[in-house]
């Protein structure tokens, strides 16, 4: 993957040029989907909870035209070629990065468009395997692009839906909808508050800069192999905490339910539930903290969110934790890992004069573990997928 920063139109550029070079024409046209960094709300999406992500300005740029036949020709500048046709596609039925392209194609097909052949050209400066959902990228640039060409609905829930299906059915991550919804719905200077049961969204302004405040993204660098296993278990166990409590979703529990039912849940599942049930307050407070203009004082959210995730949900990692830590001692004013976790990234809000010390004093603590290095970066909540030319 290049790790050169360009901006769209030049992104947008790079992708017709190459696209060009790879099919000898131009182009029909150029879209761009971004990934997320999540700022509250983890692991409540498959709870029909509540979460609050924001898309960042790293994002995949496909360049696309439609073919007289049913082939799919696919170039990804960081990934190769891969050439197949539309019967070729189905659940586990293309491996690697090609299932997220060929998986969207096809998810919009199943809702009834009548999709032919493509060339497409994709890059992406999204970071891969960080928890900053370069998959949902790709699926959501394919899927606008395709729905542009070939036809399809225009409401962005259900061409997010139409992306999570490509995620969960051809690749196999039984995923919730926050990814693909963020890439789909955000828009710049906001975070989006998801309501994942109704898929109602509100745009919430977010901006730290006039707050003189910085989001950091920690990359960690390191995957650990137990999160896909580990990913189905938590849902598998939020569910059936949710059926023993006679409830739809733990979405409709209470802290107080949760509570009276810790024998009832087994201590394990009780920790489970309590994290949900309290993830979902923290993001409603978080939102009442933004609208009343104090961005500031969202930090110790963020932070009992860390320590929710650490505890009870049992989904951080060393690493994570590291982060996290050194991020607070450094002055951030809140930090936590974001995303799916076991590895990808952390989340620290700081004073714009301390990212340096904050920066410095993460990849210190990184070294004196015998950690890999992190790479850290800013991010600003960015635009959802749209069309560029
Ligand atoms: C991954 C999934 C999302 C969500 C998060 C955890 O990113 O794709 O649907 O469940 O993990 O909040």
């Amino acid at each position: 993957m290049s790790t050169e920063r360009l901006n769209l139109t030049d992104r947008a550029e790079e992708a017709r040029g190459a696209f060009a070079d790879r099919f000898g024409r131009q182009p029909e046209g150029i879209w761009a989907a971004p990934g997320r960094a999540n700022l509250i709300g983890e692991h409540t999406d498959y709870n029909d909870g509540f979460v609050l992500p924001l898309a960042i300005d790293h994002r995949v740029t496909v360049a696309a035209a439609r073919r007289a036949d049913d082939r799919l020709r696919l170039l990804s500048l960081e990934k190769g070629e891969r050439e197949l046709t539309l019967s070729d596609i189905g659940p586990g039925l293309v491996e690697g990065w090609a299932g997220y392209v060929a998986g969207a194609v096809w998810s919009l097909a199943r809702e009834g468009a009548a999709v032919g052949g493509l060339d497409l050209a994709l890059t992406s400066d999204v970071p891969v395997g960080s928890g900053l959902s370069s998959s949902a990228a790709v699926e959501c640039a394919t899927v606008l692009a395709t729905r542009d060409l070939y036809g399809g609905p225009d409401d962005l829930a259900r061409l997010a839906l139409i992306a999570q299906r490509a995620e969960n059915e051809v690749v196999g991550v039984p995923s919730g909808i926050m990814d693909q919804m963020a890439s789909m719905a955000c828009i710049a200077g906001h975070v989006l508050l998801l309501d994942t049961r109704s898929l109602a969204a509100e745009q919430v302004p977010f901006d730290p800069d006039a707050a003189g405040l910085t989001l950091l993204v920690i990359d960690t660098r390191v995957s650990h192999a137990l999160a896909d296993g580990a990913y189905a278990e938590r849902r598998r166990a939020c569910e059936k905490a949710a059926r023993l409590l006679g409830l739809p979703a733990l979405r409709d529990a209470t802290e107080a339910d949760v509570a009276a039912a810790a024998d009832l849940l087994g201590e394990v599942r009780h920790r489970r539930a309590r994290h949900v049930v309290t993830e979902n307050a923290r993001v409603l407070e978080v939102v009442a903290r933004l609208r009343a203009g104090r961005l500031e004082a969202i930090g110790p959210l963020l932070t009992a969110s860390h320590e929710s995730l650490r505890d009870d949900y049992e989904v951080s990692a060393p690493e994570l934790d590291t982060a996290v830590e050194a991020a607070l001692t450094s002055g951030a004013l809140g930090a936590r890992m974001t995303g799916a976790g076991f590895g990808g990234c952390a989340l620290a809000l700081a004073p714009a004069v301390e990212v340096g010390a904050v920066t410095r004093t993460v990849t210190a603590a990184f070294a004196n573990q015998g950690f890999r290095a992190p790479t850290v970066f800013a991010v600003h909540p960015a635009h959802g997928a749209r069309r560029l030319a």
